[in-house]
């Protein structure tokens, strides 16, 4: 899996990719690189962003900035390379994060990210150059960077050698094995402290018992979170 991601704030991202988990996945084969507009904008004085017509707060990401740094970027035009690749705009407005589009975009070669900042990006961006527009929930964050970490720790955890030990993602939270809902509760020893005690099925080595009590305990909080 190749990434890029297209931000203002590139060092953010240095902290991410220096997580063993990410290390992991970087070290198999994957690639994480950012790339900061302001270093290819045809501005001067490194201008990225400009207020918005009409009026209002903030400030908005330029489409002909972001035309320019894709451009050199990928050496075509912007409005081919959504063809070729999928390029994900992280706005609030998008389409909310989840485990299927997790799966469909860590199923993927190669995505590139946008991250805007302050009001967010010039409508045209989304338009013309994004292939998705994401969101990871219904709040307001002062930028797509977090979204976009949030996006990758997703999609990067799905890929081999992510996990230490090869543990499948099969029976996660979300997954199609637990239908869609949240993964069972856990236990580690001790089996009893201050008196709370391990549920005796998980004590039992009936592994038939366990794996039936876990379908079950997934399937309540999946009943209890709707
Ligand atoms: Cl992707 N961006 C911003 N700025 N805020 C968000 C978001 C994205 N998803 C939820 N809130």
């Amino acid at each position: 899996m190749n990434i890029d991601v297209f931000t203002l704030f590139p060092e953010w991202f240095e902290w991410f990719a220096s997580q063993r988990h990410v290390r992991n996945v970087l070290a198999a084969g994957s690639r994480l690189e950012c790339v900061n507009p302001r270093e290819h904008t045809p501005l001067s004085g490194g201008q990225v962003d400009d207020t918005p017509f009409g009026g209002g707060a903030g400030m908005v990401l330029r489409v002909d900035v972001l035309d320019c740094a894709l451009r050199e970027r990928y050496g075509i035009d912007p409005v081919q390379l959504r063809s070729q690749r999928r390029v994900i705009a992280l706005a609030p407005g998008g389409r909310m994060l989840d485990d299927r589009l997790v799966d469909e975009l860590a199923s993927e070669g190669a995505l590139t990210l946008l991250c805007g900042r302050y009001e967010g990006f010039d409508e045209r961006i989304l338009e013309h150059f994004a292939s998705d527009v994401v969101s990871i929930g219904r709040y307001v964050l002062s930028g797509g960077e977090l979204a976009a970490m949030v996006l990758c720790d997703a999609v990067l955890r799905k890929l081999p050698g992510a996990l230490g030990h090869e543990r499948s993602a099969a029976e996660e939270s979300f997954s199609e094995e637990l239908a869609g809902n949240p993964e069972y509760p856990h236990y580690t020893r001790p089996a009893e402290y201050r008196g709370w005690r391990v549920p005796d099925v998980l004590l039992s080595g009936h592994h038939e018992q366990i794996a039936s009590w876990r379908r079950q305990q997934s399937r309540l909080r999946g009943e209890r979170q709707a």
